[in-house]
């Protein structure tokens, strides 16, 4: 049963401390009073220190489409593996990749790999930098994008500083970031067509590059309207500003990328995540004109772009691996599995009496215990009472083989089948039943 102090997972939590600050090195991986170690993963599953099996809704904060130890990816690695693990020269298999990228995005004519989506993100912000010449990035409050300093601000601001609804001040997210760097980000209200535009045309000379992410993550999955995404479309094109899509996550929105649904066409994109088949991966795409920034073949150079693990093979071959297999006949399926689930927890919920909400669209899923509709940051009805719910049903999951990303979301993955989902809605009901219990206690 979690939480268990005497369990291995306590352990080794108290190993790590010993040296790593916080245990690990990764923020997310931390669950109150310990976070679970893993130990193995097949299929949909993962099996803890412990030998206890559960099916994996975090899939690695999304980037495991095709769950653990997917045949063709782990074929691909191996076979390269026992050919070149890296090298000081680029790879056949790179260019492989960036054909099946370049060809299924249509904002992407050209592409660089790098080794996270924070990299990928970053290489956007400085190439459009480079291309513009202005100094200043936008990005709408509440989103994540990773941890570049410039985009590092406003993910999620509290009341006391978050400054005026329609002209948001720019927080940094994190100690570390300096004024200079906030005085050239500017932050923008999510869905707020007014608004946005009024900023967009108060700061037309200094603005390089709008960053959107046309489905938010961190806001429960909530979708940029296509009006919303039309105005920026065109303002930034008429200001010569561009526009940056962050599909590091939303990627999974589509085969043609969360662009290809929505029908707006960004100037450059982020990738990471999925197109690593699981390994570590990031990329920038763009326009040809735009990522002409990187050629190191024109002198001279604008943008250097280096980075030793760059497009390595094993990544590659992974990568290329994983979408190969994305078909749109995948993308399909697993979003219907994503609407079962949907449509299965809010039943549950509403079986059980629970005020709530099931939000996200094809494989993500994000559960909120609140009845409010929200369009942005701002509306997210997040207050303590939600997060202890969603934190003890999370809690009860683990205990009923499910485990699920801590404050409410779930990511699919294409070995999962309607038996999964419905293993997954019956936990979820005994532990909602504890939950409305608890309530009318
Ligand atoms: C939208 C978005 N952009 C960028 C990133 C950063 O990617 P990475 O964690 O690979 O650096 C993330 C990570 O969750 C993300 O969700």
């Amino acid at each position: 049963m979690f939480p268990d102090l005497s369990s291995l997972s306590a352990q080794l939590f108290e190993r790590g401390r010993k040296v790593m600050p916080g245990g690990n090195s990764r923020v997310g991986v931390m669950m109150e009073p310990y976070p679970i170690y893993a130990a193995s993963g097949r299929g949909c599953r993962v099996t803890d220190v412990e030998g206890i099996e559960r099916i994996d809704y975090i899939n690695n904060w999304s980037s495991l489409i095709h769950g653990h130890s997917n045949p063709a990816v782990l074929a691909a690695i191996t076979d390269q593996a026992q050919r070149l693990l890296a090298v000081g020269q680029p790879t056949l298999v790179e260019i492989e990749l960036a054909e099946l990228l370049t060809d299924r995005v249509p904002g992407i004519d050209l592409i660089r790999f790098s080794n996270s989506g924070s990299e990928g993100v970053l290489m956007g912000l400085r190439a459009a930098k480079a291309f513009t010449g202005r100094p200043k990035v936008a990005k709408v409050e509440g989103a994540y994008h990773g941890n570049a300093d410039p985009i590092e601000v406003s993910v999620a601001p509290s009341p006391t500083d978050w400054g005026d609804a329609h002209h948001p001040a720019t927080v940094a997210a994190t100690d570390g970031i300096t004024r200079g760097v906030l005085q050239d980000s500017i932050v923008l209200p999510f869905n707020d067509i007014a608004a946005t535009r009024a900023i967009l045309e108060a700061n037309k000379d200094d603005l390089a590059v709008v960053v959107v992410d046309p489905v938010v993550s961190r806001m429960g999955f909530v979708q940029a309207s296509r009006e919303y995404l039309e105005m920026i479309r065109e303002v930034t094109a008429r200001h010569g500003i561009l526009l940056m899509f962050d599909e590091v996550f939303s990627f999974r929105m589509g085969y043609h990328g969360a662009q290809g649904e929505v029908g707006v066409i960004p100037d450059i994109t982020s990738l990471g995540k999925i197109i690593g088949g699981g390994l570590p991966v990031g990329a920038t795409g763009g326009r040809a004109d735009v990522m002409e920034v990187f050629d190191q073949t024109k002198k001279p150079l604008r943008v250097e772009h280096g980075g030793t693990y760059n497009a390595n093979p094993m990544t590659m071959a992974a990568g290329l691996a994983a979408m190969q297999q994305m078909t749109p006949e995948a993308y399909v399926r697993l979003a219907g599995l994503g609407e079962r689930l949907r449509d299965g927890i809010s039943r549950v919920m509403h079986d059980n009496g629970l005020p709530g909400r099931v939000h996200g669209v094809a494989s993500m899923v994000a559960m909120i215990f609140n009845d409010a509709p929200f369009s942005n940051y701002r509306e997210l009805p997040l207050r303590r009472r939600e997060a202890e719910m969603i934190y003890a049903l999370h809690q009860h999951l683990l205990n009923h083989g499910v485990t699920i990303i801590p404050h409410g979301m779930l990511l699919l993955s294409t070995p999962m089948t309607e038996d999964d989902i419905d293993e997954t809605l019956a936990a979820m009901d005994s532990g909602m039943k504890l939950l409305a219990g608890a309530a009318s206690a």
